[in-house]
């Protein structure tokens, strides 16, 4: 089967890394791909929110299977797109893809079938918006409905700080037409977890836990990024935690988003909060996470591309996903100065010598010049993805990697998985 991966991430190069080792996959391309992705896949010069030159180039080269990893393709209807050529692929169509692209279509969803998420109210009109909060109070969360590159939630401490969160939606256009309504909702108490599960349109099956850590600084401090490391699996998500998302949150989705006539297809990422009531939903991506997807895929034993097709063709009701009995953790190099401005083009040395069947480096953001030399090229660079009985283990591995590397211009957060580490060091 030629596969197609779309997507330039950390998510992407592991995607290629575990399609690449399927028994079905006789030649893989990645558009755009980046450096690390070269060696696993054939990069392909389009962008992933170009939907008419990838369709042209699904066509052009007899692409038999497209996995979707980024939520914009999806948005825009990369999916349906694809459905009317008669191309399978892995992901939601557009309109399954509100569930990330518009947090107030959610919140309705999730009101209308009952599934446990923070009380809110929609806004279209700031005046509105401000009279809501002042009369709730602080702490509260603001987020702009539409997609905002992750930079659209705002947990508000103080009145003023939800205030001007509003204005930068609504009145300052920051997101564009991301921020033109706003859904303001009660803060939520607690810790929190990624939970994935895989479905076909009627059924959904759960994969492994994991916990990314968003703050860029060490004890998760500072200002939020996309995320500075993960580890899987998440001891916080218990097998009886685990029923109870399954029974109150992913299976009513999957049954509503059926009934309403959008059946949702490809991985469903919830993000969610463990409160005093019970795990809560905070939002929907429709997505794999980035970098959880990284530690899942290095613990994954089965051939996600057989599961991948499973989705599309609705049979995943009898698979079963068999998992490495360890525990995996990725540690994101940056560039300085991210997740603010940053410098590109800085050389990385010491990446291309590593790797062992406890350690693998995915790239994020990176290219080669001319001379073969491997640069920074974005703003989250590696992944580094260490694997061991315990996540202490994989921890230790994947810090004695980043100590090899030599990038100047790079720092990577050096408290990754301080959560589980410290409940194993309790016993
Ligand atoms: N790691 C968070 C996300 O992928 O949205």
């Amino acid at each position: 089967m030629k596969v197609l991966v779309v997507g330039s991430g950390g998510r992407e190069h592991s995607l290629c890394w575990a399609i690449a080792a399927s028994p079905l996959c006789s030649h893989l391309y990645c558009a755009p791909g980046n450096a690390g992705i070269a060696l696993d896949a054939e990069c392909v010069p389009i962008a992933a929110d170009d939907l008419d030159g990838l369709i042209a180039f699904v066509q052009d080269n007899g692409i038999e299977f497209v996995v979707v990893g980024p939520e914009g393709p999806l948005v825009l209807g990369l999916v349906d797109r694809l459905d009317a050529i008669g191309v399978k692929s892995f992901g939601p169509s557009a309109a399954a893809a509100a569930l990330e692209g518009s947090k107030g279509f959610t919140k309705d969803f999730c009101a209308r079938y009952n599934i446990p998420t923070a009380a809110y109210k929609r806004f279209a009109d700031a005046d509105a918006a401000r009279a809501y909060v002042r009369a709730q109070g602080a702490p509260i969360v603001v987020k702009a409905d539409g997609l905002a590159a992750g930079k659209g939630v705002t947990v508000a401490a103080t009145v003023d700080e939800a205030l001007s969160a509003i204005d930068d939606a609504m009145i300052d256009n920051r997101f564009g037409d991301a921020g033109a309504e706003v859904v303001v909702e009660a803060f939520m108490q607690g810790e929190e977890a990624s939970f994935f599960a895989l479905c076909d349109g009627e059924s959904a099956i759960p994969l492994i836990s994991a916990q990314d850590h968003k703050a860029v600084f060490d004890g998760d401090l500072g200002p939020n990024t996309g995320g500075m490391g993960a580890y899987a699996p998440a001891p916080v998500m218990t097998e009886a935690l685990a029923k109870t998302v399954m029974d109150t949150i992913i299976n009513p989705t999957v049954a509503g988003m059926k009934a309403d006539g959008s059946p949702y297809k490809g991985v469903l990422y919830a993000g969610l909060i463990m409160t005093d009531e019970g795990p809560q939903l905070i939002e929907y991506n429709v997505r794999f996470g980035d970098p959880e997807c990284q530690v899942l895929m290095a613990l994954l034993l089965s051939d996600i591309l057989t599961a991948m097709i499973a989705a599309y063709d609705g049979v995943l009701g009898s698979f079963d996903l068999r998992w490495r009995p360890d525990s995996a953790l990725t540690v994101v190099m940056a560039a300085n100065g991210y997740p603010g401005s940053y410098a590109k083009g800085d050389e990385i040395r010491g990446v291309d010598e590593m790797g062992d069947d406890d350690l693998v480096v995915f790239h994020a953001g990176t290219v080669r010049d001319n001379g073969g030399r491997l640069l920074a090229n974005g703003g989250r660079v590696l992944n580094i993805t260490g694997m061991g009985p315990t996540v202490s283990a994989a921890q230790e591995k994947a810090y004695e990697a980043v100590r090899k590397i030599d990038w100047p211009g790079g720092f990577c957060r050096s408290d990754i998985g301080w959560r589980a580490v410290a409940r194993e060091s309790e016993g």
